[in-house]
């Protein structure tokens, strides 16, 4: 029987995972979905993780890139910068484990979910969580089958963010629980945790629907005016996760350059007007010795992020407020380390 520790983060756009040491991680999109009958070995990528099928409760679910690309009824796991729904998140988080666990193995594990979720679903998805599991999943295009038994000993429920503030404490040698803002910038959301003596302060948390599919919109808007064309957000996800300046619409090339850098520093002012509103909440003898920009967002907004902080005079200069060099893996990190910290605390206790 092998102990093992996971970290995960349940995003808008997808659950990352981290195991053995940040050594196996990836993302799965955050979808269930009902069964499509009928499909089956049709696709050339025979991979478990795009074609996982997992029962629950004596019902199939397509999960992740299956889901998304065949369900018909399609069940998001966090949107409107909150969880869903404990029990969805459930199946989710157990086809997750099917990666990475193997019979009999015991398991603890760190979970992340958005700031704004309530506290009482954060405990049903830990009550859901812990105990032991007959985890049952199959591939739909192989038809190969798994079954095990994985026991969750136990389970933590933590805002998002934290896990960044672990991890970057952790790389930075720290052992002291320093002041932090921590602003998470994600597909469909911004989250913003505030940390006071090592513990994350309410009233200076919150969440913001500014994040990167705000981006992708307004630049859809104003391309669809200039070309007389639709253009649709989802489609320039890949072309900003590229990097890309220029889009083509229709045969004809179009520069986003400039609408691009526009609006990403009208954003992240957005973000950082939230932060200082946010920070009045913190106690007069707080000291903010940490800035945090993290998420798949930071890797487009962290520079404006930064600018704005310097300028409205928060940091010093902008390269004071760091930014992981794994943003988008850097919760689901920061969780394992949680967990596996704890754990040996316990032991040498
Ligand atoms: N290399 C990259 N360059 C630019 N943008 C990226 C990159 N990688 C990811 N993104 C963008 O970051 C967003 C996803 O970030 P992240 O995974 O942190 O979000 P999430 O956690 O799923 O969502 P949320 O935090 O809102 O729940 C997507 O919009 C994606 O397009
Ligand atoms: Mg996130």
């Amino acid at each position: 029987m092998t102990l093992k520790f996971a970290g995960m983060d349940l995003g808008t756009s997808t659950l990352k995972t981290s195991c053995d040491m940040g050594q196996k991680k990836y993302k799965m999109i955050s979808l269930i979905g009902d069964v499509t009958e009928g499909w089956t070995g049709m696709t050339t990528d025979k991979s478990w993780l795009n074609n996982l099928v997992i029962e629950h409760e004596g019902k199939e679910y397509f999960v992740g890139e299956l889901a998304r690309t065949q369900s018909e009824i399609k069940y998001p796991l966090v949107s409107e910068g909150r969880m869903k729904s404990a029990e969805n998140a459930f199946i989710a988080l157990k086809s997750s484990l099917t990666n990475v666990a193997e019979d009999g193995d015991d398991f603890i594990i760190g979970v992340g979910v958005p700031v704004s979720t309530p506290m009482n679903d954060m405990k049903e998805l830990s009550r859901l969580l812990k105990g032991t599991h007959e985890v049952k999943a199959r591939n739909d295009a192989t038809g190969e089958k798994k079954a095990m038994t994985v026991n969750v000993k136990k389970c933590m429920v933590i805002p998002e963010p934290y896990g960044t503030y672990y991890w970057t404490l952790k790389q930075r040698k720290v052992d002291v629980a320093i002041d932090a803002v921590l602003i998470d910038i994600g597909h469909g959301s911004t989250d913003f945790l505030a940390m006071y003596q090592g513990r994350p302060m309410r009233q200076s948390s919150g969440s913001l629907n500014e994040a990167t599919d705000t981006l992708t919109n307004r630049i859809a808007k104003k391309l669809g005016d200039q070309t007389g064309k639709v253009v649709r957000s989802y489609e320039l996800m890949k072309a900003i996760e590229l990097g890309r300046d220029s889009v083509m619409i229709t045969g004809e090339t179009f520069s986003i350059k400039e609408v691009k850098n526009y609006y990403a520093e009208q954003i992240a002012k957005i973000m950082v007007d939230e932060t200082e509103r946010l920070i009045a909440f913190m106690p007069p003898d707080s000291f903010i010795e940490l800035y945090v920009c993290t998420g798949g967002g930071a890797y487009i907004f962290g520079k404006y992020i930064q600018k704005a902080l310097a300028q409205m005079k928060m940091i010093g200069k902008p390269e004071d407020c760091f930014i992981p060099e794994d943003p988008v893996m850097s919760n689901a990190m920061g969780f394992e380390l949680v967990v596996r910290d704890r754990a040996e605390d316990k032991e040498s206790e």
